[in-house]
């Protein structure tokens, strides 16, 4: 079915930009759902009389259809008439009723401002995810008979993505039954995005709160939230935004000596700089969004927002404000609006950005990066390359719990053409493409590090010759305290609350890795270089992601790993202990900065999905359809850290839902297929056991919890994703 033409833009939009009037926005309270939860299934009383009212006024027809059929002997046009008008009309008549705005003279309502698909997978949504709620999982549910033997998954291709492939779910460990019940379900929703899109341009009324407008009609399913943000809408809460917030993970600086026509360009990993980089901005860019094409009648995004060595913002400049450059013209990118504080047109351009922003970090960082790359690649690597009983196979479970069916919930209901991201963003079929396809460009967080041009200038790094060169590369952008004090803090002088606190719970996970690994390698991480599992799980990690493989690193990496690692087990050890450690903190606090993010996309007018040219605030129909996308992360996993006494952190239930894991860690003497080195953790197990580790691990997580609560509670910027009380050990959608 063809989509209808979509409404005109705002006439906002052919207002100059000097002429447009500053509107004082509003920041709108964070309202949490209602707890304990409860279905609602958007039937009232008066929708009830409305919709039997209408399909009556259609039974004439269908008797009359119904007696013609019968006079003519055509029974099954009587049985269709009899019975499929009746209930398809009761069926359109109570879809339309409800998220409308009242009725016109009969019982029609008015526009539902979302379309059928939305509502249909809400309420299907509902119906697994209250009662999901109820009970939390814990490491109990991690149960021993029920890890699946090491097997090649069958998987189906991701759309948009090449050569990437995302198990079925019915390949999941722990608790997986195929059902015919789940079979119908698996194929409802790999089906249920042939629906028809239909875009409406509802906008919010001056005065009328968007964070109520979505809680009346998603609370029951809208994530539960712990960040504070009483002021949304200031140029100091942008300034937040981007230290602390939802931008926080992708600063970047400008340097005084940089040429302004080449901002951005890094020049390298390289130490040869002698003292602190000289600052001129701290920016961060969406710009790169403005050349994808969106559906008609919704504004491109795309600006980047800047600011001084103070970090009091500066200016922003707006590459997605104008028309669309027309073809065989220079691209967009290069025409910007540029934005001053206080300036018409500012109050518009922020709302633009941090909209762009989070919607670049929703499909780059959180649906690409942390779900069909991270994720999803290495617990494939760890299913089909490690035996049930091997050490880190059963060290990774909890980190990998559900993660199969979380990911290919996220290719059939969020990736997957005309489902969630493309009906909740403005990007038309050509811009989601085009995303899709940029993707590993446009990510940071020690990517930008892994993929610059080679340089052999720096002789202080492990690796230092050209051979290298790419595994040098590599580290740096694995390692948060390599990437962050030697790149982010050295090179591009940029250290901000976020980057302290990534450091120690960094420090923590690397620290529990390395001393697990320990236990089971004869007490020397080099013993990993005999281990053929694991180098065959690494070496498929790192080459089937797409920022680590050689197109990234450069030719010289094809070798590496198939040659050079097992020839260098210093580097092996390294670059292992950096791999996973670098997952657990990106499948935890990673996914909790660029995934949890509920706070921001129930405010229309903070963070909106999408919206039409010269509007502040997104349209009602991008607003419930971001909010039903974010409620797919109410599911909850198993939580990373014991509570501390006296401390609820669970969900409604009331209860510390949390048991320890330390059943999953085998004995540290035997061996396993495919290792001969020395097992145990030295030559008379002197240096403790995996169980002792764990509950080290859980102490220091604890410490670091009631650390960053004690900052949090005088600072004007806390940090939120970091702190191991909120964190989950595994990824939800
Ligand atoms: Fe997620």
């Amino acid at each position: 079915m063809s989509n209808p033409p979509p409404k005109p833009p705002s006439k906002a939009a052919t207002v100059p930009v000097e002429e447009r009037i500053t509107v004082e926005q509003q920041s709108w309270e964070i309202v949490g759902p209602p707890l304990p939860r409860e279905s609602n299934w958007n039937i009232t009383c008066l929708s009830v009389i409305l919709i039997l009212a209408g399909a009556a006024l259609v039974s004439p027809l269908v008797g009359i259809t119904a007696s013609a059929a019968l006079a003519l002997g055509f029974v099954l046009l009587q049985t269709v008439g009899m019975c499929l008008i009746p209930v398809l009309s009761i069926l359109y008549l109570y879809f339309r009723s409800w998220w409308s705005e009242g009725y016109y003279c009969c019982c029609i309502p008015r526009e539902p401002f979302v379309d059928l698909y939305t509502k249909i997978l809400f309420l299907i949504y509902q119906k697994t995810l209250i009662p999901g709620l109820l009970k939390r999982p814990t490491s109990a549910n991690l149960k021993l008979d029920e890890i699946r033997p090491k097997a090649f998954l069958k998987k189906k291709d991701v759309d948009y993505a090449l050569n990437l492939g995302v198990p079925l779910g019915s390949e999941d460990e722990f608790g997986v039954v195929q059902t015919c019940i789940s079979k119908i379900g698996s194929f409802v929703k790999e089906n249920l995005g042939k629906l028809w899109m239909v875009q409406h341009f509802e906008a919010f009324k001056p005065g009328e709160d968007p964070v109520q407008f979505v809680m009346d009609r998603l609370g029951q399913v809208y994530p539960e939230m712990h960040q504070q943000w009483p002021d949304k809408q200031s140029d100091a809460a942008l300034a937040r935004f981007c230290r602390v917030g939802l931008a926080a993970h992708r600063v970047e600086s400008v340097l005084e000596e940089e040429d302004g026509s080449s901002t951005g360009t890094v020049s390298g990993t390289s130490s040869t700089s002698t003292g602190d980089p000289k600052v001129k901005y701290y920016v961060v860019r969406t710009c790169t969004m403005s050349v994808l094409e969106v559906m008609d009648g919704y504004a491109r995004y795309g600006s980047d927002v800047y600011f001084d060595a103070d970090w009091k913002v500066v200016k922003i400049e707006d590459s997605g404000f104008g028309k669309p450059a027309a073809d065989n013209q220079p691209a967009n990118y290069l025409s910007k609006t540029t934005f001053k504080p206080g300036e018409p047109g500012w109050e518009e351009a922020k709302f633009r950005f941090r909209s762009s922003l989070m919607t670049m970090v929703t499909i780059v960082d959180h649906l690409y990066a942390i779900h069909l790359q991270i994720s999803n690649l290495l617990v494939v690597a760890m299913r089909e390359k490690m035996d049930p009983n091997h050490p880190m196979r059963r060290f990774l479970t909890p980190y990998t719990y559900r993660t199969i069916g979380v990911n290919d919930n996220a290719r059939t209901n969020l990736t997957a053409p005309r489902t969630m991201a493309n009906r909740s963003f403005a990007l038309s079929p050509k811009g989601t493409g085009l995303v899709w396809a940029a993707a590993p460009s446009l990510l940071k967080g020690g990517v930008d590090v892994i993929e610059l041009p080679p340089t052999t200038t720096e002789s202080s790094s492990p690796g230092a010759d050209a051979a290298t060169e790419p595994l040098r590369r590599l580290k740096i952008g694995l390692n948060r305290r390599l990437y962050i004090t030697l790149y982010k803090q050295k090179v591009r002088g940029i250290y901000t609350p976020y980057d302290e606190w990534n450091l120690k719970y960094w420090d923590v996970t690397y620290s529990f890795v390395t001393e697990y690994v320990k236990q089971y390698y004869g007490g020397d991480l080099q013993n990993l270089a005999q281990d053929k599992q694991v180098m065959a799980m690494i070496r498929q990690y790192l080459h089937q992601m797409e920022f680590t493989n050689s197109s990234s690193l450069g030719a010289a990496a094809a070798d590496i790993f198939n040659s050079a690692l097992p020839q260098l087990p210093v580097a092996l050890a390294d670059i292992f202990i950096d791999v996973i450690t670098a997952y657990i903190c990106l499948v935890t606090s990673g996914h909790e900065q660029v995934g949890s993010i509920a706070p921001y996309v129930q405010d229309a007018s903070w963070c909106a999905s999408k919206f039409v040219p010269g509007a502040s605030c997104g349209t009602k129909n991008g607003a419930l359809n971001i909010a039903l996308l974010m409620s797919f992360t109410s599911t909850p996993m198993p939580l990373l850290m014991k509570p501390l006494a006296g401390q609820n952190v669970e969900m409604g239930s009331g209860g510390e839902a949390w048991e320890p894991w330390t059943h999953l860690f085998p004995d540290q003497n035997k061996t396993w297929a495919g290792y001969h080195g020395p097992t145990g953790n030295g030559a008379d197990n002197s240096g403790g056991t995996p169980d002792k580790v764990f509950w080290d691990y859980q102490k220091s997580l604890q410490d670091l919890s009631k650390e960053l609560d004690e900052y949090n509670a005088t600072s004007d910027e806390p940090v939120y994703c970091f702190n191991p009380k909120y964190l989950e050990t595994s990824v939800s959608v």
